[in-house]
């Protein structure tokens, strides 16, 4: 991310990532000290529990205790989790003997140690909704009745459950299907459930296994970081009038589905992040009964079959369960992103029309001229005809104590590219203000003074100003939120990009979604501003990251199963996925803020690779024409292409029943292409076939029309489909040919495959993408 400013690290969350190397070094039968414990996962063929055990748990304690390795001087296997929705199974703390002696045990399939994840933060609205084109008065959100009835599951920081957001004026009762509970715990009762907060309820035995003896900051479902109060505000918060962080972007904040329920699921602790603890959570959503699962966290660089997500998301889409998540902030890099799973949706980050953090700087004495500026200042100072200081002796800022002599003047600071050195020396000083001169053009840390940021180019009118003028003075004013602002949206860099490593064959991610400058409730716990050296609170924040994007998503998927009762998840992502716009608020394919040709300031189409299918457009998904669906057997098909191993399918499907290898494909119905031919390739061909089922009234007749590349051609039979009626299904096939290198340099080359029906209404896109 050239030229951004890494920000105070307490006050931004990136989305939750493991590092890879843990990843890479944690595998079964990792070498362990012999009398040392260490947690693990084990995933257990339930069909083999012996008949004389009374149900999963007993089996589970049974097989632990039978481990029992009397040479240890460190007690015995401990049993931490039983699972049974997301996967069969369970965690355990075992000694490297009694692992080795758990392999032997009929039943067992699998086990691999519990991963820990540092967990890296930066803080990855009362705008972005209407920015989706969300109106109370027509499209999606009256027709879904604003998501009433459909449960959100977020697997989280966990909630402040007093904030506005969760208040349940005008909400319905949870649905009778609902099972699941509100935990007491540390500063947390039962009673802080509501019609809008459900369900309440936090996992942190993997934690503490790995950790004994270890002080929870915040030992309930209780927020104590900020990052859930966020994700689930905006994924179905109510709504709350006059929000602000500060004065910037007022407004009514409401979340995307503001009559969905919410439940929180903790896994996430200021102490740290386990895999089983994330299983445990998703375990538990499944079973209470949630409708759609957001988790704005990955684990990078794992295999399907280790992937807590991708596991715990199987089990959630046989049960009908929508699972969103974050693609990740390690963008633009190729290859960054987590969660690249196929069975579900991988939410990238896009900018909204809103610049969230403006100033103004005016200057001159008759003529008086104008800078827009970048500031977060939490007030509205009085800086007024104030005196401008430019001169050798204080414009790099370098010390508080060369400022020592200006700190009545607003002080302009040149371009050192120490800016964050910069503003702790110019608020040390005291200084009045300061305006500062710097390439960083969006700002999310606290501005402790009345300050803000200028582009170089505005500045040069600012400078002869002040060289010219005996006693130059000018004004200032915070606190303004900027609408309008064009190109919109644009594929944020910092948001991970394709191919998937845990699954290269299907394009990732899905879908771009607002994810940049959010505003939405927080934990006022910490500090999110600063006045000198007065540290204030907020009970809403600004936050951007993959972390935002994924509950705009998610509250989309909500609506749409309020719309759709019937739907699959699948159909659901397909709907969002072929009616996501591909264009932006300057009628310009949507460009790619990680491509910025430096020097030139003006930035790329955004591939597939980064923005998915494109910008999710909630309302054209409520009526998509035609659907691809796809259920589990189909995923179960292309984990058997992939070679994987029963265990390691079975690790995921949990059954060995209900699927097997009789089939195996590499194609699945996915409403995306993409083709791997390797870089420098000269020729290839790669063949598709798709369903697609219509889901619009009555009979229709649709029409393929596609866009080939230079040096790609795009095939598509039968290039007309008939349909006689809703539920209807059509195959057709897409043939993608190589006949020289697709791009220079390695580049993806791009396009799409369209179906539009003769009445004008639909317009089904799939994006492809020839790498
Ligand atoms: C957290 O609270 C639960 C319930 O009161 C308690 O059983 C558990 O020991 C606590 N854990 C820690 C690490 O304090
Ligand atoms: C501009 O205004 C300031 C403050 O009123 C005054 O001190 C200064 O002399 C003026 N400069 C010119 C060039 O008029
Ligand atoms: C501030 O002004 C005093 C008195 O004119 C002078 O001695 C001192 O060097 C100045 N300090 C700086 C940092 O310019
Ligand atoms: C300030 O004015 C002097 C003399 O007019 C000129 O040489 C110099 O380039 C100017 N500096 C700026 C920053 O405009
Ligand atoms: C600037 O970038 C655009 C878009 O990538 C490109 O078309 C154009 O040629 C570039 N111009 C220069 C001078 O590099
Ligand atoms: C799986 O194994 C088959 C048979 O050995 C082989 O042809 C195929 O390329 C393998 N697929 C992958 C993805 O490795
Ligand atoms: C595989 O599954 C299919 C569908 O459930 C079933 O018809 C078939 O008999 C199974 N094959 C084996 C070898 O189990
Ligand atoms: C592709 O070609 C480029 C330029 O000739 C070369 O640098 C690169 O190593 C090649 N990549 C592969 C995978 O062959
Ligand atoms: C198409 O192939 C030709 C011949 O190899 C190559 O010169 C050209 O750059 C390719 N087109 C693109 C868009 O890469």
């Amino acid at each position: 991310m050239a030229g951004a400013l890494h920000a105070h690290p307490s006050l931004l969350l990136l989305a939750l990532v493991i590092s890879p190397w843990l990843l890479i070094c944690a595998t079964f039968l990792a070498p362990v000290a012999a009398a040392e414990r260490a947690s693990y996962i084990v995933h257990m063929d339930k069909s083999a529990m012996p008949p004389r055990h009374s149900g999963h748990r007993a089996w589970y304690s049974t097989v632990v205790a039978s481990l029992a390795d009397d040479s240890s001087t460190d007690g015995r296997g401990e049993l931490f989790y039983t699972y049974d929705d997301a996967l069969h199974g369970f965690a355990a703390t075992l000694s490297a003997s009694e692992l080795r002696a758990l392999s032997s045990v009929p039943g067992f399939v699998s086990a691999y140690p519990d991963r820990r994840a540092d967990v890296g933060a930066r803080h990855d609205t009362t705008h972005s909704t209407e920015f989706l084109g969300l109106s109370p008065l027509a499209g999606l959100l009256p027709a879904a009745k604003l998501g009433e009835g459909v449960i959100v599951g977020m697997i989280d920081t966990g909630v402040w459950p007093e904030s506005a957001s969760f208040d349940d004026a005008g909400m319905s009762p949870a649905p009778s299907k609902w099972r699941g509970t509100c935990e007491p715990g540390q500063a947390f009762t039962a009673a802080m459930c509501n019609r809008k907060l459900i369900g309440a309820r936090y996992f942190n035995k993997g934690l503490v296994a790995a950790n004994p003896g270890i002080t929870l900051t915040m030992n309930s479902t209780r927020d104590s970081e900020g990052h859930g109060t966020h994700t689930s505000s905006t994924a179905a918060g109510s709504f709350v009038k006059c929000a602000s962080f500060f004065g910037y972007g007022l407004g009514t904040a409401r979340g995307v589905a503001p009559r969905a329920h919410v439940a929180m699921y903790k896994v996430i602790f200021d102490e740290g992040r386990y895999a089983s603890d994330v299983l445990a959570g998703m375990d538990a959503a499944i079973a209470d009964g949630v409708d759609v699962i957001s988790i704005s966290m990955g684990f990078d660089g794992v295999p399907l079959y280790e992937d807590p997500v991708a596991i715990a998301a199987f089990a959630a889409m046989e049960r009908g369960i929508l699972v969103s998540s974050s693609a990740g902030n390690a963008g633009p890099r190729p290859r960054s992103l987590h969660n690249g799973i196929p069975w579900v949706l991988t939410v990238a980050a896009g900018t909204v029309d809103r610049k969230m953090f403006s100033g103004t700087v005016t200057y001159g004495n008759t003529t008086q001229w104008t800078i827009a500026g970048v500031t977060t200042y939490p007030a509205n100072a009085w800086v007024v005809d104030m005196k401008l200081v430019y001169n050798d002796a204080v414009s790099a800022c370098s010390s508080a104590a060369s400022l020592a002599n200006v700190t009545t003047s607003i002080v302009v600071c040149a371009d050192t590219g120490s800016i964050d050195e910069q503003i702790n020396n110019v608020n040390e000083a005291r200084v009045a203000a300061a305006i500062f001169i710097t390439e960083v053009s969006s700002f999310e840390d606290t501005m402790p003074l009345p300050a803000m940021f200028i582009r170089p180019q505005d500045a040069q009118g600012l400078l002869s100003y002040i060289n010219s003028t005996a006693i130059p003075i000018a004004s200032m004013s915070f606190q303004q939120t900027i609408l309008g602002t064009r190109p919109a949206p644009v594929v944020t860099a910092y948001s991970s990009r394709g191919p998937s490593r845990s699954y290269p064959g299907v394009l990732k991610p899905d879908i771009l979604a607002p994810g940049n400058s959010i505003l939405a409730s927080f934990a006022p716990v910490g500090p999110t501003g600063l006045i000198g050296q007065t540290s204030l609170r907020s009970e809403f924040y600004v936050a951007s990251g993959t972390s935002m994007a994924c509950p705009h998503a998610s509250g989309v998927a909500a609506l749409l199963r309020a719309a759709h009762p019937d739907w699959s998840p699948a159909m659901i992502k397909s709907a969002m996925m072929t009616t996501a716009t591909t264009i932006d608020n300057t009628f310009r394919p949507i460009v790619d803020a990680g491509s910025i040709v430096s020097g030139n300031g003006s930035a790329a189409a955004a591939s597939p690779l980064a923005m998915g299918s494109g910008h999710v457009s909630p309302n054209s998904a409520m009526d998509p024409g035609l659907v691809y669906d796809v259920g589990p057997a189909d995923f179960v098909a292309l984990l058997c292409a992939a070679n994987y191993t029963n265990a390691q399918i079975m690790a995921i499907t949990r059954s060995s029943t209900a699927y097997n290898c009789s089939t195996s494909s590499n194609d699945v119905n996915y409403p995306s292409f993409i083709a791997i031919f390797g870089a420098n390739a000269t020729s290839g061909d790669a063949r598709f076939s798709r369903t697609v089922t219509s889901v619009g009234a009555g009979p229709a007749t649709y029409k393929a029309s596609w866009v080939s590349s230079s040096n790609v051609t795009v095939a598509v039979t039968p290039a007309t489909l008939e349909f006689s009626g809703p539920g209807q299904k059509a195959t057709f096939q897409v043939e993608i040919k190589l006949t020289a290198p697709a791009a220079p340099g390695g580049e993806p080359a791009f396009g799409a495959v369209v179906w539009a029906d003769a009445s004008g209404k639909y317009r089904v896109r799939t994006p492809y993408v020839v790498l």
